[in-house]
């Protein structure tokens, strides 16, 4: 486990993409989980920089996301294949039929949900998956008491989540209360994974997660279980760690 702790999150994102890149380039075929939400965006729009300016070529990678909400349609300006193809997708090299997202409009979710493990495993894997953290320390859309070995399914949002979420939505019951997420063992299993959190908001989970035990009711202290973990985490959002870590 790595963690590099950073003034901000403009930096968190060129140590990240930095870290990505050198990957990518060493294999062809990169298999790259990616994540949602306001945390990466820092990290993609640094992706984006790169390939425009022929730094790194993403002609042949193929990407995993974490979650989709249920119900919501691919077209929907919150659904997570959208925020994908309007913050990464739409502005680099890759082809669009190598990107999966669940699909939240699946007629039958469970079928669905085995189809994306089946398709990850038949890839070989996830290279480097990345991650946020909720403020409640759930990776993915896996909620605190998700099983550590769970395995992608339809969950049940927390009303915490609902809340941090309701920003998106134009009323807190817009939120949709399911969605489909890679489970806490998906994650698990990646080559390799790169956790990013920023925001003082942020700082409780963090410090749980990184020095806290690992249990339930934290999923991101799971990570500390993977052998090749790097979080790359922004000063306000590592305010509350106690041990020396990287600076
Ligand atoms: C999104 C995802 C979530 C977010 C987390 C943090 O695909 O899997 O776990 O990473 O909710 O969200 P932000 O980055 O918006 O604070």
């Amino acid at each position: 486990m790595q963690v590099i702790i950073v003034p901000n999150k403009e930096e968190m994102g060129k140590r990240a993409a930095a870290l990505i890149a050198e990957q990518m380039r060493a294999k062809p075929q990169f298999v790259l989980g990616l994540a949602t939400g306001s945390t990466p965006l820092p990290l993609y729009q640094e992706l984006i920089r790169m390939n425009k300016a022929g730094e790194l070529d993403f002609s042949t990678a193929i990407t995993f996301n974490l979650d989709e909400y249920v119900g919501l349609p691919p077209t929907h300006d919150q659904s997570y294949r959208c925020f994908m193809n309007v913050n990464l997708f739409d502005h680099i090299n890759i082809n669009k039929a190598a990107t999966h997202v669940p699909d939240g409009m699946a007629p039958d979710p469970d079928v669905s949900c085995e189809a994306y493990e089946c398709m990850i495993e038949d890839i070989g894997g996830i290279d480097c998956q990345v991650l946020g953290i909720g403020s409640n320390g759930h990776i993915a859309f896996n909620e605190p008491g998700s099983s550590l070995a769970s395995r992608t399914r339809v969950v049940k949002l927390t009303k915490s989540t609902i809340k941090d979420n309701s920003r998106f939505f134009a009323r807190t019951e817009d939120v949709p209360t399911r969605a489909i997420s890679m489970g806490i063992g998906t994650v698990l299993e990646a080559e390799g994974i790169v956790l990013l959190a920023y925001g003082a908001n942020k700082a409780d989970a963090v410090a749980k997660a990184l020095e806290g035990p690992v249990t339930v009711s934290v999923p991101a202290s799971a990570l500390q279980l993977h052998p090749r973990v790097h979080w790359i985490i922004a000063e306000d959002a590592a305010s509350k760690l106690r041990l020396e870590w990287e600076r």
